[in-house]
C-alpha cells in the first residue's frame, strides 16, 4: 500500500514536471482551427522569396531534402499554416516574428503553384 502511494506520487510529479517543461519551452501551441480561413494572397513573387529564405534549405524547390517532399502533397491552407507556425520533429517553428501573417499568406500563394497546398 505505502509503496504504491509513493510510486503514484512519483509518477504524478514526473507528469507535472514534464507538462511544465513543455509549456516553458516558449513555443505557442496552435490548433488547426486557428488557421481555418480562406487564402488571401496571390502574391507568388513575394511567396517565392519567403520560401527561399525559410524553407528552401530543407525542401529544395518543394522536393525532398532534409525535409520530405511537399510539392504535390496538396495540404489544406490551414494544415500548411499550422505546420509553419508549429514546426515538427526536425522542422523549426516559424512565429510571426520570423514570418508575418501577410508573408505566410504569400508563402501559401507560392505553395499553390507547386501543389504543396490545395484550397
Ligand atoms: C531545418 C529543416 C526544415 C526547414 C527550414 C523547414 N522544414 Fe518543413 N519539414 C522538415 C522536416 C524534417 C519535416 C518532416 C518532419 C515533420 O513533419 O516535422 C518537415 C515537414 C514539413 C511539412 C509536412 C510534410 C508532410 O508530408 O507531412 C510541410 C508542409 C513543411 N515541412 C513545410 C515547410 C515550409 C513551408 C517551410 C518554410 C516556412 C519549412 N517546411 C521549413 C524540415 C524543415
Amino acid at each position: 500500500m505505502g509503496k504504491t502511494l509513493v510510486l503514484g506520487l512519483m509518477i504524478g510529479t514526473l507528469a507535472i514536471a514534464y507538462g511544465c517543461s513543455k509549456e516553458s519551452s516558449g513555443t505557442t501551441a496552435y490548433s488547426l482551427e486557428d488557421f481555418d480561413y480562406p487564402m488571401s494572397s496571390t502574391d507568388v513573387a513575394a511567396g517565392t522569396e519567403v520560401f527561399a529564405e525559410f524553407c528552401e534549405g530543407c525542401h529544395p524547390g518543394g522536393e525532398e531534402g532534409d525535409g520530405p517532399k511537399i510539392a504535390g502533397e496538396g495540404e489544406s491552407p490551414s494544415e500548411l499554416r499550422w505546420k509553419v507556425r508549429s514546426g515538427g520533429d526536425d522542422m523549426p517553428a516559424f512565429g510571426p516574428d520570423k514570418i508575418s501573417d501577410a508573408n505566410l499568406e504569400s508563402l501559401l500563394a507560392y505553395a499553390l503553384t507547386i501543389g504543396a497546398v490545395a484550397p
